[in-house]
């Protein structure tokens, strides 16, 4: 494609970070990757391994640790790495940790980006491509959401995520610092933090736990496999208009009910294992979330992914790779958020 360019991708440790970080090693042999992480609780080093450890993608990678909203580390990568491009993907992303945690989402999600937008101004970085999510939007019970759709979120998360894209584009307006922005359904595929509704109800099947259904079940998501999401973001990136936001979707809505009856079934387990529960997200909980995409697909991106096919592979993914997710399972940080968060509805089926 283009002449080489060095990306520093924020969040690299995470789920949709590392998978990003795959895609352009494979489809931008020119490139070269540096990824900064905070290894949070949701950061693995044991999630970069295959790209350290590749004799191909190896001498293309590089992993520094640190936090977006330490600017010390941020210019200091920018300037020693020459960095081309910026993708943030660095954020608290779990919406019932920030109904238990707010403060710390506002730090990285809002602060963190502030960090960035200062240092690609003062660098001259070329682009920065930030990603936030369709739940900036709110909750829609009809149509779908288009970029001229009101920010209106409802959840901690949600809210700190749009607080980051507006300083994305008040710098743009301001000092005309050259960002573009993603927002995208839910993901899924390999190496997602298994505290997410696919590999959180996955890992506790295969070991015949009982997976708790908030509510009726009847909620919809709009779902992506993570390297339909990297695709967009990657054409976003190199052929998005500077200042501009862009929606990345697939159009496969489905409430969790049926999520949840697919996955017993890849898994051959019995119905009995949902526990449907109160909902502990309250009122906060959005019923449905609709991505229109057409303005991306205008400019030539469209999704690749079949989502049978995808949700089969990944469940296969964490069959195959127990060790990854039974390492973060039996942390003390994680035992910890489950007991915490879904002890009062589980109760004996913890
Ligand atoms: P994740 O929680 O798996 O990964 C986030 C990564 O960011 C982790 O590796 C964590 O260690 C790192 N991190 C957290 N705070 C940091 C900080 N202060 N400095 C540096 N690193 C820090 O999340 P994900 O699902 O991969 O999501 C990535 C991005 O995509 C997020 O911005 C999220 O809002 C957005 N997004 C996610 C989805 C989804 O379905 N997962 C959908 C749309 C958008
Ligand atoms: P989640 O994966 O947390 O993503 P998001 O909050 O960003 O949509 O949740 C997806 C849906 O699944 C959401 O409607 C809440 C529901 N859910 C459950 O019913 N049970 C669970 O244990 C989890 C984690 C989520």
């Amino acid at each position: 494609m283009s002449s080489s360019k060095t990306v520093l991708v924020t969040g690299g440790a995470g789920f949709i970070g590392s998978n990003y970080c795959r895609y352009v090693l494979k489809n931008h042999p020119d490139y070269r990757v540096v990824a900064l992480d905070a290894l949070t609780y949701a950061g693995n080093l044991s999630t970069m391994a295959d790209m350290q450890n590749n004799p191909e993608t190896a001498p293309r990678f590089k992993f520094y640790p640190g936090k977006i909203q330490d600017e010390t580390v941020v210019n200091g990568i920018i300037k020693a790495e020459k960095i081309d491009f910026i993708v943030n993907f660095a954020a608290e992303s779990h919406n019932d940790r920030s109904i238990l945690d707010p403060g710390s989402f506002i730090q990285t999600d809002v602060y963190g980006v502030f960090t960035l937008l200062d240092a690609v101004r003062r660098h001259g970085v070329e682009r920065m491509c930030h990603i936030s999510t369709d739940e900036v939007y709110g909750t829609i019970d009809d149509g779908q959401f288009t970029e001229s759709s009101p920010i209106e979120p409802n959840t901690p998360y949600s809210a700190s995520k749009a607080g980051g894209e507006l300083q994305v584009r008040a710098h743009r307006i301001t000092y005309g610092t050259p960002t573009v922005i993603t927002r995208c359904g839910n993901n899924f595929g390999p190496f997602q933090y298994p505290e997410k509704l696919i590999p959180f109800f996955v890992s506790r099947l295969i070991d015949y736990k009982k997976v708790p259904l908030y509510g009726s079940g009847q909620q919809v998501r709009d779902w992506v496999y993570v390297m339909d999401h990297c695709s967009g973001i990657d054409h976003v990136l190199h052929y998005g208009v500077t200042g501009e936001a862009y929606n990345i979707g697939s159009d496969c809505e489905k409430p969790n009910i049926d999520i949840t009856h697919r996955l017993l079934k890849l898994l051959d387990r019995p119905e009995s294992l949902i526990k449907q529960i109160g909902d502990p997200r309250g009122g906060a909980h959005d019923k449905r979330y609709s991505i229109d995409a057409s303005k991306l697909k205008s400019i030539g991106w469209k999704p690749a992914y079949n989502f049978e096919e995808a949700l089969e592979s990944t469940v296969r993914w964490y069959l195959d790779n127990q060790s990854w997710w039974r390492d973060i399972t039996a942390t003390s940080d994680y035992q910890q958020f489950v007991a915490s968060f879904y002890g009062k509805y589980l109760g004996e089926d913890l």
